[in-house]
């Protein structure tokens, strides 16, 4: 799709434009264009609007998916949260978990997380860049164009480098753009002889200068919680890499609430998870910059209760939705899904899910995207139905026809 394309015609187009930041959204808020179309050139958007006045307006393009299916469009997602780097897998976790374990009891008696550490340290990083390219490729074939990708299974200097540069050489071999995240700040791993608060500077003293000096991460995140990091000591840590120009993101309120203050104290460009963050936090994300990411994905995997998002959204906060992706607490990676599963139990409309998963998961990365415009990377993901709003309805079941990103068509 080098040349000047007209892509259509769509029944529907629609292009999350116009929509606010934060707060509410209602579904007939949303720019729906009918018989539309969009044309593509060098990876952008020259024109959209009426597959008929662009057929006269540039009559020569080329056509793509002129072919009389039932057909809608729109932008294609971004995944903000993410640990699609690892080795290994924990189905022995999740056997415990569903006889009745908790995942901090698992973990407390040297299971989850450090058991993926263990498996990620033995993985050698051309494996690395293979598991992730093949989860990137699942991720496309969902419609997902995004993907935030965290270490955190390195947990030394060797280790989270590895990961890290597997994250990049991999983002060099897909058309998925993959946005890095340094979270050697995940737990304090059982081979470090020290305290939490001497692991974290050994983390900024070895491990982020190597990184500040290789570009592989320009955010960070850490996990604010009992058996992880306790807000005093992430408070210090977080002070210092936005010194050192980092952007903050941080796991909070999993299983106990008051992390989340903490992110917003700090200015953290989003703070996920928050399955269990209290009403006067709910109040706080609608006062600050600070995107609430819900992670349906864990909440399914452990069989936990979902983050607030009626209520974080009644109070004007900005909420994405993510996969958090990951070989313990959220193995499925399926984002529409986990989206609508959410959006049915904590009654989000459509509008305020499809938001969640384009441009306010955009402005969790601090990223442009999500949005469909002239002049925009025309990055959208067309399905083969008459109502956009089916993608819910069937619950992930409705999979997309092609993606398009980076000029060029991925057909399924
Ligand atoms: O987002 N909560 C902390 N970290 C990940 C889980 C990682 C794992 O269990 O391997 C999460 O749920
Ligand atoms: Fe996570």
């Amino acid at each position: 799709m080098n040349s000047k394309t007209l892509c259509g015609p769509f029944k529907q187009l629609l292009t999350m434009n116009g929509l606010p930041l934060k707060g509410p959204l209602k579904d007939e808020q949303l720019e729906v264009l009918t018989n539309a179309g969009i044309v593509v050139q060098d990876g952008k958007i020259l024109d959209l609007g009426s597959y008929s006045d662009l057929e006269n307006i540039h009559p020569d393009s080329e056509k793509n998916f002129n072919n009389n299916s039932e057909q809608i469009a729109l932008p294609s997602f971004i995944d903000c949260h993410t640990h699609i780097c690892w080795g290994g897998n924990r189905v022995n976790d999740y056997s415990m978990r569903v006889a009745g374990k908790s995942y901090l009891e698992i973990a407390a008696s040297g299971g989850g997380i450090s058991d993926t550490v263990t498996e990620t340290r033995k993985a050698s990083e051309d494996k690395l860049v293979e598991l992730i390219l093949d989860r990137a490729k699942q991720h496309l074939q969902r419609g997902i164009t995004t993907i935030e990708v965290k270490s955190g299974y390195g947990l030394n200097l060797e280790d989270e480098l590895k990961m890290l540069r597997a994250i990049k050489k991999a983002n060099e071999k897909t058309p998925v753009r993959l946005i890095p995240t340094f979270l050697g700040a995940h737990i304090k791993p059982k081979d470090f002889d020290g305290s939490h608060a001497e692991y974290l500077d050994y983390l900024l003293d070895e491990v982020v200068p190597v990184i500040a000096e290789e570009k592989l991460a320009a955010r960070a995140d850490i996990f604010v919680e009992e058996g992880a990091f306790d807000i005093d000591v992430a408070r210090i840590y977080a002070k210092n890499l936005k010194l050192k120009g980092f952007d903050i993101t941080m796991h909070v309120d999993q299983f106990h609430p008051g992390g989340s203050k903490l992110a917003i104290e700090e200015g953290c460009v989003s703070a996920d998870h928050l399955e269990f963050t209290d009403d006067e936090s709910c109040e706080l994300f609608g006062r600050s910059e600070t995107v609430a990411v819900a992670l349906p994905g864990a909440s399914l995997g452990l069989g936990m209760q979902f983050t607030p998002c009626r209520k974080l959204l009644d109070n004007n906060a900005c909420v994405a939705i993510a996969t958090d992706w990951n070989p313990g607490s959220a193995p499925m990676g399926d984002l529409i899904t986990q989206a609508a599963i959410l959006g049915a139990s904590e009654k989000l409309t459509i509008a305020e899910t499809l938001a969640g998963i384009t441009f306010r998961a955009a402005r969790a990365l601090r990223i442009e995207g999500g949005i469909l415009r002239k002049g925009d990377e025309a990055n959208f993901t067309v399905f083969e139905t008459d109502d956009f709003r089916n993608i819910f309805y069937q619950q992930g079941q409705l999979k997309p026809s092609a993606t398009i990103m980076n000029a060029q068509s991925f057909e399924f």
